[in-house]
């Protein structure tokens, strides 16, 4: 057993730090059907999630033993291969256990899950890290008390229990620690006081102000994506913004020109078509300006608050587009931009790579181009070449994607590559607490 001198706080993991309804449902309905019973509708499964298979498969579709083995079985099977991973993290959680790692808090995990999915999901999810003691049901101990027992420390100041349904409260109060109801998760208030809450929480922030007051939360990451016009960015930013949600990493969305009350009036002056006798001394200075006000008003504010700001163009685009497609020097547009930037770079730039040619191609469906998307094939050719250049310069900032491949294909690549750096940046912002 381990040792602890200051505070525990051990976690249910269904319904508290993931939100594993897409996956426990799946298997619910593929257990049905593989037992020939009537599939549950969608308010019915959701008392699924908490008690023991065992109990509901009896309980709630009314089995007896023999069939309700065989539904834990076609259950299980599912669950192991994909239903863990239809899974996502609550908003908030992640920023939780970090602040709670750096605290120096015991944290626990206790689950009536049995075998090694626990342990599966909080590896998928880059959350093990943060977390000092895993404990599961086993067929010789399936009681919540006796999971929460063997994953508490010895000598711990004070313990708690956090958890949305009866079983972790009634668990928590005979393993003697304290509890808090998370009426976030998939039981009710009333459910949660009856059994004994000593506390509710109805959303994870109200979780963090109760267990952390008053405590910094950890830095959170400036990410940017960047491409010629064309090269499929919307798409990828939304696919991106879903993968993010699900590892509950809590994203803000900005873009360059914009981002601010004074940078999208920029924009309008410098995309405006009727601005044609703009020089590309101004517009560089114009786009520089805008992310001067970018960078202090929102990119860092939002960052120290832990967020994860992904941005749809920055810098780069500059020394792209005035740098090489305006030929004003790549070296001068660095230049310019220094005090705008003032060293606020990307944790990781994704590069949409398409060539210019192809480029023009996407771009002709679209219809009235701006300004800079009136452009001529030499401007874009230029625009890519100096992309090239940059990317040379900073290889281990940029994640540079093929952009000719299927959307859902970049797409999934792209959220592999970008939740790997944020997870890295993570462990080295924990260790170097
Ligand atoms: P936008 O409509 O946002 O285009 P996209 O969806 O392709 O990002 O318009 C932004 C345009 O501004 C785009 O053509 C690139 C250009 N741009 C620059 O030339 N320099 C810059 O510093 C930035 C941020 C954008």
């Amino acid at each position: 057993m381990a040792l602890c001198s200051g505070r525990a706080v051990i976690f249910d993991l269904d319904g508290t730090l993931t939100q594993s309804e897409e996956g426990i449902f799946n298997c619910v309905r593929h257990a049905a059907r593989a037992v020939g019973a009537p599939v549950p509708d969608d308010t019915a499964l959701r008392e699924y999630i908490g008690p023991p298979l065992a109990y509901s498969f009896r309980a709630f579709m009314g089995l007896d033993d023999e069939t309700a083995e065989r539904a834990i079985a076609a259950f299980r099977e599912r669950y192991h291969r994909v239903g863990l991973f239809e899974n996502r993290v609550y908003p908030g959680i992640r920023r939780l256990l970090r602040t709670l790692k750096a605290r120096g808090d015991y944290v626990g995990v206790a689950t009536g899950k049995h075998g090694d999915a626990t342990r599966r999901i909080l590896d998928h999810f880059g959350l093990s890290p943060f977390i000092d003691s895993v404990c599961c049901a086993t067929d010789a101990r399936s009681e919540k008390v006796d999971i929460i027992r063997a994953v508490l420390p010895e000598n711990c100041r004070e313990a708690w229990m956090v958890g949305d349904r009866r079983f972790d409260m009634e668990g928590g109060k005979a393993a003697g620690i304290r509890t808090i109801g998370a009426v976030y998760g998939y039981g009710t208030l009333e459910e949660l006081q009856k059994a004994g809450a000593d506390v509710c929480v109805e959303s994870v922030q109200a979780l963090i102000d109760f267990l952390c007051p008053g405590e910094e939360p950890p830095r959170g990451a400036f990410l940017s994506i960047e491409g010629l016009d064309g090269s499929g960015k919307s798409t990828q930013i939304a696919l991106l913004t879903d993968a993010l949600d699900r590892w509950g990493f809590e994203v803000t969305h900005s873009r360059e020109p914009g981002g601010t009350r004074i940078g999208e009036m920029l924009r309008e002056i410098i995309l405006s078509p009727e601005n044609p006798e703009m020089t590309a001394e101004t517009e560089a200075l114009l786009y520089a300006a805008g992310r001067a006000q970018h960078v202090r008003e929102l990119i860092r504010p939002t960052v120290a608050s832990g967020r994860v700001l992904l941005c749809d163009r920055y810098v780069d685009s500059s020394v792209a587009y005035q740098g090489g497609g305006r030929q004003l020097g790549v070296q001068r547009v660095l230049d310019i931009n220094a005090m705008a930037v003032d060293g606020t770079l990307p944790l990781a730039t994704v590069y949409l790579d398409i060539n210019h040619e192809a480029a023009l191609k996407r771009r002709h469906a679209a219809t009235s181009p701006d300004r800079i998307e009136a452009e001529s094939d030499a401007f874009f050719a230029r625009v890519e070449q100096a992309y090239r250049e940059l990317i040379w310069r900073d290889p281990e900032r940029f994640i540079v994607v093929d952009a000719s491949q299927p959307p859902e294909v970049m797409g999934e690549e792209i959220a592999q590559r970008v939740i790997q750096r944020l997870v890295e940046d993570e462990l080295h912002a924990s260790s170097a607490c």
